[in-house]
């Protein structure tokens, strides 16, 4: 748990796994503009309390948000250290680009809609009212992590890398850079490990406890580009894109939750390929 003046940390897991050199088209000079990117103490006060329970429900969703949380997952299972890292969908900067519109509900969101959006997929939860408590935490974290960015510049790193593999992604193939690259800490049954305490040490790829077919990491092309630049932990880079599309197609197929919502999504068209449904 952080407290103010502490500083928003990674998580233990992260601090116990030796981090490699990244070697990924952000240029230090465009990083180093943006405060949000660096591990700062946040500020007293009343908005410092806010940032600080932000935080605290997107890195322990469960513990802090568990009438919205649906699985095991953390916000930051996916949004690696709090929201810091490039091409892991950082959070630095997207205060200023909402409301923005997007075609999977063919309306414009604003930021509130997009964090309502993950709860639904990826924590197979249920959305926050937008004036709870908990919104208003993460709006302020997101808001702080996103402090002198320009409104309305993409960062650099938004997102995921746009990645493309030479053959067709094979599950077969990707079985075995799986059983190579990722049972030792997600488990050969894709369901992580957890601590005594229930706290995740390694996060779900399938099953019950993992992110439902809505989520955007259900996606091929979204988990590929999410592997090749995060995973194994510490090693982003270092499959090749073919095994990052192999080891997609094979843990993105794996059982896992329903998403209720489905049948509303792309309701005017644009529904990508690699969509689950
Ligand atoms: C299983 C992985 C996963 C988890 C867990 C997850 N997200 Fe996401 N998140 C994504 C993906 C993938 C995208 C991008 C989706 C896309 O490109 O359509 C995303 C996008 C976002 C964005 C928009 C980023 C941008 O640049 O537009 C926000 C904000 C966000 N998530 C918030 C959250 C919050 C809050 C939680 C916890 C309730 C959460 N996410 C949990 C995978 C995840
Ligand atoms: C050294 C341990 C380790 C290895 C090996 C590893 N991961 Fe991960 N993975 C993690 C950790 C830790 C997180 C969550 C990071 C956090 O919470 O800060 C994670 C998160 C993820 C996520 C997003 C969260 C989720 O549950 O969906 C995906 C997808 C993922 N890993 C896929 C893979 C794949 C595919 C491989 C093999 C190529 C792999 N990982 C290898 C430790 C590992």
């Amino acid at each position: 748990m952080i407290r103010r003046g502490q500083r928003a940390g990674t998580s233990v897991v992260a601090l116990l796994i030796v981090t490699c050199c990244i070697c990924l088209p952000v240029t230090a000079a465009e990083d180093d503009r943006y405060p949000g990117w660096s591990d700062s103490p946040i500020p007293d006060g009343p908005v410092g309390e806010a940032i600080a329970s932000g935080w605290r429900i997107l890195a322990h969703t469960q513990e802090n948000a568990p009438a919205y949380a649906g699985n095991a997952l953390n916000c930051t299972s996916c949004h690696l250290n709090g929201g810091r890292t490039p091409w892991a969908a950082p959070w630095v900067g997207v205060w200023g680009v909402f409301p923005e519109y997007r075609s999977r509900n063919a309306k414009v969101n604003a930021l509130q809609d997009r964090i309502n959006d993950c709860f639904r997929r990826s924590l197979n939860g249920r959305p926050l009212p937008f004036e709870s408590r908990e919104m208003i935490g993460i709006l302020a974290y997101m808001q702080w992590l996103s402090r002198e960015v320009p409104t309305g510049k993409n960062v650099p790193g938004r997102g995921f890398l746009r990645i493309k593999s030479e053959q067709p992604p094979d599950q077969a193939r990707g079985a075995q850079v799986y059983a190579r690259k990722c049972t030792l800490c997600h488990g050969d049954a894709g369901q992580g490990s957890f601590a005594a305490s229930g706290e995740i040490i390694y996060p779900p790829l399938w099953g019950p406890k993992s992110f439902n077919i809505g989520a955007g990491m259900a996606r091929l092309n979204t988990a590929a580009a999410f592997v090749k630049a995060n995973m194994p932990f510490g090693q982003g880079g270092s499959l090749s894109d073919q095994e990052a599309f192999d080891v997609a197609a094979f843990f993105t197929r794996q059982p896992r939750p329903d998403f209720a919502g489905k049948l509303e999504d792309w309701p005017k068209g644009g529904k990508p390929d690699d969509a689950r449904y």
